[in-house]
């Protein structure tokens, strides 16, 4: 498959530029395909979002947790196998983070998780391919060469996903079509034929 692009700025507008595509007819197709199953994806509403789980407990539960206390700052989380956990609320920083259970980022924006570390044993989700985390969430890593266990295989500072376990991390889409704004004319070797509208959003 051979695809050659050019961009030209036409002096008339700075702000839009025209791209020649030289392309197979069957390239052709399958592009217009491509736009058609995206078109398709996007009309579907979001299902399946990691958060709505009615199996998760609260993390801003007391009950939640063992000691029947929300994870205080500096002190270890650890999310036992079984127990299934969503993150709905601002922390402070923690110690460390190790979840043999399931971590679910709650869609809540601006969740900032301060961590030397988060090793996942079992699962975390921050959104699901069916339905992505569209919100702010930031996992900052501190702590020094020497100030916690090390942590076999990973270290000291790390978002580690141990064997058999699962991390999924799906944000925003990222628009990676655009749209055809006129008819194709045939393409004639040396020509380019693919013209767009780069205003699309
Ligand atoms: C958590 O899971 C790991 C890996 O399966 C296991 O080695 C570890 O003992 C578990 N931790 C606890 C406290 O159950």
């Amino acid at each position: 498959m051979r695809l050659k692009v050019c961009f030209i700025f036409s002096p008339a507008q700075h702000s839009s530029c025209t791209a020649f595509f030289r392309m197979e007819p069957t390239l052709r197709s399958l592009t217009l395909l491509l736009l058609l199953a995206i078109s398709n994806a996007a009309i579907q509403a979001p299902s399946n979002c990691p958060w709505d789980d009615p199996e998760l407990e609260k993390w801003s539960d007391h009950t939640t947790w063992p000691t029947g206390q929300i994870p205080q700052e500096d002190t270890e989380v650890f999310i036992p196998k079984g127990k299934k956990v969503v993150l709905d609320t601002q922390i402070p920083r923690l110690l460390h983070v190790t979840i043999n259970g399931t971590l679910v980022w709650g869609n809540v924006d601006g969740i900032r998780m301060e961590t030397s570390f988060l090793l996942v044993n079992g699962e975390f989700h921050i959104g699901s391919e069916e339905c992505n985390f569209e919100k702010t969430a930031d996992i900052f890593l501190y702590g020094k060469s020497n100030s916690v266990e090390v942590v076999p295989v990973f270290g000291r500072k790390f978002i580690g996903a141990a064997s058999g376990s699962t991390l999924e991390i799906h944000g925003k889409q990222k628009k990676s079509w655009t749209k055809l704004v006129a008819t194709l004319s045939p393409v004639r070797p040396g020509r380019c034929g693919l013209i767009y509208d780069s205003s699309v959003s």
